[in-house]
């Protein structure tokens, strides 16, 4: 039986409020309006981000309202569409994104940038473009977060906030695409363009950490040295193409100068992937002066990172990169290609697997520095 244009009731992990744990709940996912695309979530990923927004401190996120389902690093397939959707239809296989690329803004008409704002500041509070969520529970309107809201087995999207994808794509290792590796590897290949035989360091080695060294191998890196102050993840960042890591307490020296020396006078790519701000400044003073470059791609919305003006004087490059540079709508299916071409890696990615009602534990995972990246399937 069809379920267009019928109210879809399905299971959700409903975060209630900030600090509590996730609770899976029924709930009601309204049919999708004008330019709205509703997707049977297949499979999630669990994201830092989504941690970070319940539990963390960022004074940033307080303006984002609860009760809300979290997730957005997904892939699904189209179960209906709203009015005047042209590039969609039941059975796509689809990624759903939370930067849009709307195609027409001048913004996206610029190969410069992937910030298309369309949308932007309703998604950035959990609705779409008329104000409002299209998930309910108990009566109570329920937000999406950034848009998507993928701890739910059905969600509503914009239509320029979806990559549609080929149809032998693995649901549950492309959605990895939807954040993490596509975050660090476009942070090594469209924001840092990191050359052939440069040396690299990635500081960080959690799923973006990770993504930035396949990135820079598939560049074609000679060094890509990997830091990270869990020497846990050292084995995988080797699978993934690092040459060489280091934990910065096994120095006494700060990791700006040990990376120093082990490069003769710095790096040429250094990658932020913690989102710290002492971190981002290390890695701005482990890059070689005259050329290096530093690529910040680790995300916080609490602190200013401390940059010695010298150091940019002297020839460094210090730039930022939201989803790797890439523009969302066009780039993700060509990412979707790389993977089933056996250029980018994923399956490496997917430290676990679990069901919806395990969401919890996926978060512990996450914090306990025990996952890369957990797989929720729904
Ligand atoms: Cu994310
Ligand atoms: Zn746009």
């Amino acid at each position: 039986m069809s379920t267009t244009g019928q109210v879809i009731k399905c299971r959700a992990a409903v975060a209630w409020e900030p600090g509590k744990p996730l609770v899976t709940e029924d709930v009601e996912v309204a049919a999708p309006q004008a330019h709205e695309v509703r997707i049977k979530i297949v499979a999630t990923g669990v994201c830092h981000t989504d941690w970070e927004y319940m539990y963390g401190t960022g004074k940033g996120m307080k303006f984002r309202p609860f009760p809300l389902v979290l997730g957005h690093e997904a892939a699904g397939v189209v179960e209906s569409v709203g009015p005047e959707v042209t590039k969609f239809s039941p059975g796509d296989k689809v990624i759903p994104l939370f930067l849009p690329q709307c195609g027409e803004c001048e913004r996206c008409l610029s190969p410069k940038t992937n910030h298309c704002r369309k949308n932007w500041a309703n998604t950035q509070v959990g609705v779409l473009a008329d104000g409002t969520s299209r998930i309910s529970c108990k009566g109570q309107q329920v937000y999406q977060f950034l848009g998507i809201g993928s701890f739910s087995q059905f969600t509503v999207v914009p239509d320029i906030s979806l990559a549609k994808i080929r149809d032998d794509a693995p649901l549950e290792k492309v959605c990895l695409l939807g954040c993490g590796v596509s975050t660090g590897y476009g942070a090594a290949l469209k924001t840092g363009k990191v050359e052939k035989d440069s040396s690299c360091a990635v500081f960080g080695l959690g799923a973006v950490g990770l993504g930035a060294v396949m990135g820079c191998q598939v560049a074609g890196a000679k060094r890509i040295i990997g830091v990270d102050i869990n020497p846990d993840k050292f084995a995988k960042a080797v699978e993934l193409g690092a040459t060489e890591c280091v934990d910065p307490r096994d120095h006494s020296k700060p990791i700006q100068e040990v990376l120093a020396e082990m490069t003769d006078g710095g790096v040429d790519y250094a990658l932020e992937c913690v989102g710290s701000p002492a971190v981002m400044t290390a890695a701005l003073e482990s890059t070689r002066d005259a050329w290096g470059t530093c690529v910040i791609a680790g995300w916080t919305e609490r602190e200013a990172m401390s940059v010695v003006v010298e150091k940019l004087l002297m020839g460094r490059t210090l730039k930022g990169t939201y989803f790797g540079g890439w523009k969302s709508v066009e780039d993700v299916p060509k990412l979707v290609d790389d993977y089933m071409n056996n250029k980018l890696k994923l399956d490496e990615f997917i430290t676990h697997n679990l069901p919806l009602d395990q969401i919890n534990v996926a978060f512990d995972l996450l914090k306990s520095g025990k996952s890369i990246r957990t797989v929720i399937s729904l």
